[in-house]
């Protein structure tokens, strides 16, 4: 009788150049002592059970996000003029760990001015400009599941007029790419619309003439899936359709770097039977709300 014998493993990689996993080196040692084993990848098995989340998992990213607001709003209460951007990081560090989190999503990127025009800048230590805006894109990790959130404000509370332009205009993207997600809806069609909706908003900013051109103010997709992993199995549910327990950020961001005007808003979106939960829309994020709590309003 021919004995036949499976070994499933993960063995995805992301480049044939990348070191070999845990699970590589496993497979390795298997085959060489029992060649008769036979070892499949079930990564994309995993990827289609990870991508809709339980409400346990859920919750784990509710938590998380809640630990990640505390900590944005620690952050915005502290900041001023003259202190290095990781002064302004630390609060957050400082916020995770007396709220029991010890582990972030991702490393913090705190970017004032131009730097925010550095897509993923995290050296984080320019001093801060009294007219800069600051954008954090930073989450803390709850059970091992993830916050991705990005906020971008003012260092000293309150908006210059052109500022303030631009951050409504990718504000409008945020709200209106959000209102679009429900079960049946291609990722592809989000991504597509928000790049044409950000090419508008750029005409009308002033930046460029031809929508093609948008790439220059523009150079990142709208979102990713969230979960165990801040992009959570990534290639597979880039090409995803939309469907109930799917965890989905929208990050829409217009960065001019001649103006060292750097904007990124980002949320974290529950895709429901009807539509969607946005489960940061507690996080300030109107230029009006931002403004009332940096000059202690609320
Ligand atoms: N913080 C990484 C991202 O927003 O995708
Ligand atoms: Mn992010
Ligand atoms: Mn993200």
């Amino acid at each position: 009788m021919k004995e036949e014998i499976n070994l499933y493993l993960d063995l995805d990689r992301l480049s044939a150049n990348s070191d070999d996993t845990i699970s590589h080196k496993y497979a390795q040692k298997v085959v060489s002592k029992y060649p008769q084993v036979r070892v499949n990848n079930i990564y994309s098995i995993i990827g289609e059970c990870r991508l809709v989340k339980s409400e346990k998992e859920v919750e784990n990213i509710k938590k998380a996000i809640e630990i990640t607001k505390s900590g944005i709003e620690l952050l915005m209460k502290e900041a001023k003029a003259g202190i290095k951007e990781y002064e302004l990081e630390a609060y957050f560090d400082f916020n995770c760990k007396t709220k029991g989190v010890n582990d972030l999503a991702f490393t913090t990127i705190a970017a004032a001015g131009k730097n925010a025009t550095i897509l993923h800048y995290v050296d984080n230590n320019t001093e801060l400009k009294n007219d800069d805006l600051i954008l954090f894109d930073l989450g803390a990790q709850y059970n091992c599941y993830n916050a991705d959130i990005s906020r971008t404000f003012p260092v000293n509370g309150k908006f210059t007029e052109r500022q303030k332009e631009v951050y409504n205009e990718v504000l409008r993207v945020n709200e209106e790419i959000i209102s679009l997600i429900k079960p049946g809806v291609k990722y592809k069609e989000i991504n597509d619309k928000a790049t044409e909706l950000i090419a508008e908003e750029c005409i009308k900013l002033g930046l460029i003439e031809d929508k093609k051109d948008v790439r220059k103010y523009y150079y990142h997709s709208i979102g990713h899936s969230l979960g165990m992993d801040t992009h959570d199995i990534e290639t597979p549910h880039r090409n995803i359709t939309f469907v109930p327990g799917v965890v989905f950020t929208v990050e829409p961001g217009i960065y001019i770097e001649e103006e060292c005007i750097g904007i990124r808003i980002e949320d974290d979106i529950l895709v429901t039977e009807d539509g969607n939960i946005n489960l940061s829309k507690d996080i300030i994020k109107s230029v009006e709300d931002i403004e009332k709590f940096m000059n202690k309003e609320f």
